[in-house]
């Protein structure tokens, strides 16, 4: 049946739908700076996504949203452009998920709605046909309909292997009759439950499963998010010349190097890293180091290059972004840079809070050619993979 004709058929004689957007809880798992409903995952906030996902289904007439307290203003630029008109405005949220949603049911009481769906913000990702099962189930006289999969892992509990095709993992959104909704919330008013259904089963009303999708998941932690990320490169270079300061240490990677010529710079002149922390900016496309540090602070004089890597990581943690993998290349005459490679590439990874294995550090001569092969000094190329959750 075409999704047109089923609307028709699932029009005739239904009563209004109204749908709540549970979205007033403060991701504390997620671990973001703004609760994870408002960020943006692969380049559009989850809640966004939610009250695009349930405009676009025709047998919702209403859509609203309960977020937190004083978070009216992020509302304003997250909520979604293309709701068609659908949208009530958004209800302040309560202490519990239990407490946001009856303070929805209640908000939404003068609109009159014979149905209610109640869906995660976090569960941006369900497939149109969720929702449509789950309305349908309804419209055909069911009072509570839940969304559900068969569990892929092998199951546990206390001890002993549970046949995981007696068990379903269950998703929202979760379709109610109003009245019944409502007095449930009433009755067992801010119960500490992960889902409405749960207060069906504690009053006897039976719950009709309806086929739910393994790709409606819900984000909790921001590995969840993994699958929306995008890869990004980007690509790093710096030279520094031998000094003739015979005061100054040579550093490359953040490791120094005993009893050999030191480079000419205002930091460290640790080449190694500044081209990372080159590669990483422009894989973040934030310009470049000398942007970012210019050489007249007075900080920066003499400044330990593994600052630049501290200072990435924050930016990283900001952007979402975290490294998958740096590959550098230093070019020089001496020192023998695979003497080092191994205490480079660990001191990289702990600056930037990574694996080892991740890290690749390599030296090449130039056979004598070059401002590196008449020992004048040394350069540096690298190659950083981020993946990045927009
Ligand atoms: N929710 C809500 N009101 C609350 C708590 C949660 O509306 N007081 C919403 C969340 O915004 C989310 C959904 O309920 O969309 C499912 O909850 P969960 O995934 O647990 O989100 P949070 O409670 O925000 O996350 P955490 O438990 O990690 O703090
Ligand atoms: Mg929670």
């Amino acid at each position: 049946m075409s999704s047109t004709s089923r609307s028709r058929n699932l029009k005739q004689g239904r009563g209004k739908v109204i749908a709540i957007v549970a979205a007033a809880g403060s991701g504390s798992r997620y671990g973001s700076a703004l609760p994870k409903q408002f960020v943006s995952v692969g380049g559009k906030s989850p809640l966004k996504r939610s009250v695009e996902l349930l405009a676009s289904v025709e047998e919702v007439d209403r859509i609203v949203c309960v977020i937190p307290d004083g978070f009216e203003a992020i509302y304003e630029v997250a909520r979604c452009s293309a709701e068609q008109g659908k949208l009530l405005k958004p209800v302040a949220g309560g202490r519990s998920r239990g407490e946001s949603v009856r303070l929805a049911l209640e908000a939404i009481a003068e609109h009159s709605p014979e149905y209610v769906l109640v869906h995660d913000a976090a569960r941006c990702f369900c497939p149109q046909t969720v929702v449509a099962n789950v309305v349908s189930a309804l419209i055909s006289g069911e009072s509570a309909v839940v969304p559900a999969v068969e569990p892929v892992d092998s199951m546990r509990l206390q001890g002993c292997s549970v046949n995981r095709g007696l068990l379903r993992a269950v998703q929202t959104p979760q379709g109610f009759r109003y009245n019944v909704l409502r007095a449930l919330h009433e009755k067992y008013k801010d119960f500490e439950l992960s889902d409405d259904a749960t207060l069906c089963d504690i009053d006897n009303i039976p719950v009709c499963i309806v086929s739910g999708d393994a790709a409606n998941k819900k984000l909790t932690h921001k590995n969840d998010a993994g699958y929306a990320a995008t890869h990004r490169v980007g690509f790093g270079y710096d030279a520094h010349r031998f000094s003739r300061d015979p005061s100054r240490k040579l550093r490359l990677m953040g490791i120094e190097i005993p009893g050999h010529r030191g480079l000419e710079g205002v930091s460290d002149a640790d080449a190694g890293i500044h081209s990372i922390v080159d590669a990483i900016l422009g894989a973040l496309g934030r310009g470049s180091i000398g942007e970012h540090f210019p050489e007249s602070a007075p900080a920066h004089q003499g400044a330990d290059s593994r600052i630049f890597l501290k200072y990435c990581r924050e930016l990283m943690v900001n952007c979402n972004a975290d490294v998958v993998n740096i590959d550098a290349t230093i070019v020089c005459e001496s020192p023998n840079i695979a003497t080092y490679a191994a205490a480079m590439k660990s001191e990289i990874a702990k600056g930037l809070l990574m694996d080892d294995r991740a890290v690749n550090v390599k030296g090449k001569t130039t056979e004598g050619m070059g401002f590196e092969g008449r020992r004048e000094g040394i350069s540096a190329y690298s190659v950083v993979t981020l993946r990045i959750i927009e």
